[in-house]
């Protein structure tokens, strides 16, 4: 088992990927990307660096494993429940009060809780109708997962029940779902009826629309500094004026160039408010 790899493989790599697909993996933090490298070389018994890259530039098919397995797709039901009552109490509120309709983007959705989280909460506030939400990710089987809204029931009652009854929510979340065979659930398709899923890299891609929420949690977390401050740069600019940005709870975006264009709404959870163009 191959137990280190030198930072010049990593380049390498990276620098093949880009080449031959398209995607950039330079500016991720690479003490994360390297743990990640390593753990595909261990589940597919690849015995050198120098043989991934040459499995990668071959085999299309493995590369798309690959970056399923690069990313790290962990996600919940209201994760963090704290921040979703924020939204129910006082941005989503806060947003209506202003608007007849918002648009929102979960960018770095992963396998699609977060946007069945949004989708019940706004159902709870009898707002649903009223929004559109663009849910993207990266890494495509992900977001095929996100679509089919399949999660297992011991994930249902272990962590995300939890979460929402630490929320405060106003039914059982088993009102959302129906229990199918295997010890999975389907959420309940008419949530996610006003949502688009895209796939989507926020190294490569700009500016698509503009937003009144976005949600960006835990993803920024995998990158470089640089890359961090480019891709604030592009939240920035596909916000409107006065709409919100969140970002993971361990993240902060206080040190970037766009730091003086933003209020900070809560420091704990960190949601900020765009002040300025
Ligand atoms: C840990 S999950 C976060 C999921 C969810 N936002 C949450 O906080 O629970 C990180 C997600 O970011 C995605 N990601 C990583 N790099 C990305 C990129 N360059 N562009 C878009 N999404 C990316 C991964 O595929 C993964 O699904």
């Amino acid at each position: 088992m191959i137990e280190d790899i030198e930072i010049s493989e990593l380049r390498n790599l990276c620098q093949i990927v880009k080449e031959k697909y398209n995607y950039d993996f330079n500016n991720y933090a690479m003490s994360s990307f390297k743990r990640r490298v390593l753990r595909v070389l261990e589940i597919h018994k690849i015995s050198s660096t120098l043989a991934l890259i040459e499995k990668i530039k071959y085999d299309a098919a493995f590369f798309k494993v690959f970056l399923n397995e690069i990313t790290v797709n962990v996600t919940e039901m209201f994760r963090d429940p704290s921040l979703w009552r924020d939204l129910r109490d006082k941005i989503l509120p806060n947003l209506f009060s202003t608007h007849e309709t918002i648009k929102i983007w979960h960018a770095g959705c992963s396998s699609g809780e977060e946007v069945y989280s949004m989708c019940i909460l706004l159902k709870e506030m009898g707002l649903l109708h009223k929004v559109k939400i663009y849910a993207t990710d990266i890494d495509e089987p992900i977001l095929a997962k996100a679509k089919e809204g399949k999660y297992t029931i011991k994930n249902m009652i272990d962590v995300n029940e939890k979460n929402y009854i630490r929320l405060g929510g106003i039914q059982k979340l088993s009102d959302y779902y129906t229990e199918t065979s295997g010890g999975f659930v389907k959420m309940n398709p008419s949530l996610v009826e006003n949502v688009v899923y895209r796939s989507h890299d926020l190294v490569k891609s700009g500016v698509f629309n503009k937003f009144d929420l976005i949600l960006c949690r835990n993803v920024l977390i995998y990158f470089n500094q640089q890359l961090q401050n480019d891709v604030f740069k592009m939240f920035h600019e596909s916000l409107f004026n006065y709409s919100y940005f969140i970002i993971g709870s361990k993240e902060t975006l206080i040190w970037s160039d766009v730091a003086s264009k933003f209020i900070i709404v809560n420091s704990e959870e960190k949601v900020f408010k765009k002040v300025k163009e």
